[in-house]
Formats: C-alpha cells, structure tokens, sequence
C-alpha cells in the first residue's frame, strides 16, 4: 500500500514538472523574457525626450485608433517653419481586400488628427487643421495622389496649455471587444456623445431600442459571416497577425492576442501554441473565431452608435475620424467603451446586397454610414495594442 502510494507520489510530481517543463517552453517561444518595445509609445514620457512639439504631438497622434491598426500615417516636416507639419496618408499601408476605396484608411487619418489636437491644447499649441490644403485626391492616381498631396497641414500657435480630462484618456485602449453590460446608457450619455459633431454634414446616431438592437446585430452576425467566407479578406487580416513578442517587435502593427482579450501571463503560453500551431489563427479557425466572437458583441450591446456623413468625399471621411476619435475619448471619460463593426459597411463585392440593405434602413436620405459602433460600460478592461516608433513615421524626401 505504502509503495503504491510513493508510486502515484512520484507519478504526480514527474507530471508537475513535465507541465512546468512545457509552460517554460511556451513562454521562450513567446518570448515572454522579452522588453516590448512595441509598447514604448504609451508611456507619457515616450516624446518628452524630442524637443520638437511636431514630434511630441505625432507621438500621441499615433496612438489613435485606425483600420486594422495598420496606423498608415506619415509626417513631413516643414523646414522652413518649425511649427509646420503635414499627415499624409502611408499608402504602403493599404487594405485593399476589406476597404478597396481606402475609405477607412482616410477615417484613420482624422483620429490621428483629434489626437494630435487634442494633445496640443495640453501642452499648450492650438492645432490649426487645415485639410487636404493641396486639394483633395485624383481618385484615379489614388497611390500618387496619396504619396504626393497631404491630408492635412497642421499649424502650431503657442498658447497657454490647459489640462483636459480627454488627454488622459489618450492613453487608454480605444476599442474593447468584450460584452458589455446590458444597461441602456443614460440621457446625459446620450446627448454628450450626440453633441460632439457641430458640422452639418455629418451626423451621430444612437440606437438602445430593442427593434434597432435587434435589426442592427443580425446586420453585424450576417455581414461578419460574409467576410469570415471571404478567403482572400480573412488572409489580408490574417497576414497581420503578429503571433509573438519577435513578431510584435519587428512589426509593431497589426493584430495580436492582445486584441482578443488576453494579457498577462496566460497571453505568453497563447503566444506561444499560436507560434507553434499557426492554424489555430488562420483558416477555419479564425473564421470561426471571428464569427463567435461577433456573436458574443452583438449579444451583449446596449447601444449602438453610427457616424453618417451626408456625402462620401475624402474630407467628410476625415472628418468622421476626426469626430470618431472625440467620441472615444469622451466615451472614456463617460465610463463607456466602443467597438466599431464595420463589415456592414465594407465595399467588396461580396458585401454588396447588405451593404446596400443597411444603408437603405440608416442612411436613407442618400448619406453614408461612415462608423457603426457598440457602445456600453464594459464587464472587462481590455491591454493596449502595438503602436510604431514615432520616428518611423517621418517621411523621407
Ligand atoms: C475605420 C476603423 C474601422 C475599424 N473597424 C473595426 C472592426 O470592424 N472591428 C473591430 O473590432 N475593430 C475595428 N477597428 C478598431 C481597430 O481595430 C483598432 O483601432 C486597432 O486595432 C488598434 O487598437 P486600439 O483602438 O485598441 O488602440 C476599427 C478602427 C477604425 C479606425
């Protein structure tokens, strides 16, 4: 009896180190050991080291939420004046397959901008946006016109700096994929975040009632069932996937776990089943995933919102980030978080017939529905995602 027990005894330790054995394995492949450079951007110290605002203000621009976080951003500086700068839009940084008209790629140009406002009031610079001040772009040299014509000219005025309760939460995560909680939000929510746009021509909408909710997500379930067929859509994405520390490193854009919830130390054993099975993230896999995780948002959102602009011109795409990102921000401050769905609104040919559907039902009037998004208090907070050097979006020329 006394033997067979020091047997089990043994057996039960050799497992217990054989598991520790392969957690330490999981996290080397992860490379859990390693400093994230990736995540230098988000400390408040990351540009005190620049003297230049120009690159002060960049540097929390960048940390603004854009399509497919590909942060296709690029920065010239003026030399003739130091407190001149243009954002061009890095077309080297297209998505072709999911947003052919590079649509939500100029909406990424307009969050960077607000950050970039928003940033200068507390250090003490107004912003002047002047956008497209070249023009706006030959749509049929898209690429050329992208790489030679900005999207804005920012001017910098010394003023004096004011703290704002919005500039804290630059530094908070833009976008959470978890549930939310099923309570509707108040008036006082509403109408804060309705009154961000004072522009005509583009207009924020909030829906809590049960039919829209109802109408909206099985938009949201239909058209992410679309796109998670949609090979060569899903294989843009995937492609983007940075599976690991090195990975997160080298690209320091694109996805990872982090997007989907995980941190901590259960992130470095993900990380690393990810690295050594790739298929777990790619394929049917990540289809599926994709599918499931869009049902577990759409079951549990009190709200959603919409960003529609009475046109579809490059400078109303802007603008919508540029309004995009004030909501956000705002949201933070308000306690709510966001998260756009924005498959309905994707202009691929296997999207067609709900594309056409939702904008018939939302945007009537021949507008277009620029931003659909959930809105609510989140049961979980969610990590940061990767964000670029700084220096790296410095143009050369
Ligand atoms: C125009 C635009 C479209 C987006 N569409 C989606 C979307 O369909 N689903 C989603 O989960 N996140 C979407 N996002 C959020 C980005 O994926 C996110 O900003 C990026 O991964 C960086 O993460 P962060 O916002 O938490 O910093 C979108 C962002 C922008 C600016």
């Amino acid at each position: 009896m006394k033997k067979a027990l020091k047997i089990g005894s043994f057996i039960l330790a050799g497992i217990a180190v054989l598991c520790l054995i392969l957690v330490a394995i999981l996290y080397c492949i992860s490379g859990g050991f390693m400093k994230q450079t990736y995540m230098e951007p988000w400390s408040k110290n990351y540009a005190e080291k620049y003297s230049d605002p120009r690159i002060r203000l960049a540097a929390s621009g960048l940390l603004a939420a854009s399509n497919h976080n590909m942060q296709p951003w690029k920065i010239s500086l003026d030399e003739s004046d130091p407190m001149v700068f243009y954002l061009y839009a890095d077309s080297s940084r297209t998505t072709k397959e999911v947003d052919p008209y590079a649509r939500q790629m100029m909406i990424s140009q307009g969050t960077f901008l607000e950050y970039v406002a928003v940033t200068g009031e507390e250090e003490g610079y107004h912003a002047n946006i002047a956008l497209f001040p070249d023009g706006t772009y030959d749509e049929s040299h898209l690429t050329e016109s992208m790489d030679s014509k900005p999207v804005a000219k920012i001017t910098l005025t010394k003023t004096q700096p004011e703290s704002s309760t919005l500039y804290d939460t630059l530094f908070l995560p833009d976008t959470n994929r978890e549930a939310y909680q099923p309570e509707k939000l108040a008036d006082s929510q509403v109408s804060a975040l309705k009154s961000l746009s004072s522009r005509s021509n583009v207009s924020i909408k909030l829906y809590q009632d049960q039919e829209n909710l109802s109408d909206i997500g099985n938009f949201a379930l239909q058209s992410a069932t679309i796109e998670a067929g949609v090979t060569r859509v899903m294989d843009e994405s995937n492609a983007i996937f940075r599976a690991n520390e090195y990975q997160k490193n080298e690209y320091r854009y694109g996805y990872s776990v982090e997007g989907q919830g995980t941190s901590g130390f259960m992130k470095n054993i993900l990380q690393g089943l990810v690295t050594i099975f790739p298929s777990m993230n790619t394929g049917k896999s990540a289809s599926q995933n994709f599918i499931n995780s869009t049902k577990t948002s759409v079951e549990h959102t009190p709200a959603y919102a919409m960003i529609i602009t009475t046109g579809n011109s490059r400078l109303e795409q802007v603008e919508t980030g540029m309004i995009y990102s004030k909501l956000v921000l705002t949201g933070h401050t308000l306690g709510l978080a966001i998260q756009p769905l924005s498959q309905v609104l994707e202009e691929y040919p296997e999207m067609e017939s709900p594309y056409t559907e939702f904008k018939e039902s939302y945007a009537p009037d021949g507008g277009t529905v620029q931003m659909l998004f959930r809105v609510g208090v989140a049961t979980k907070s969610v990590p940061l995602s990767m964000r670029r050097d700084v220096q790296s979006l410095i143009k050369s020329d």
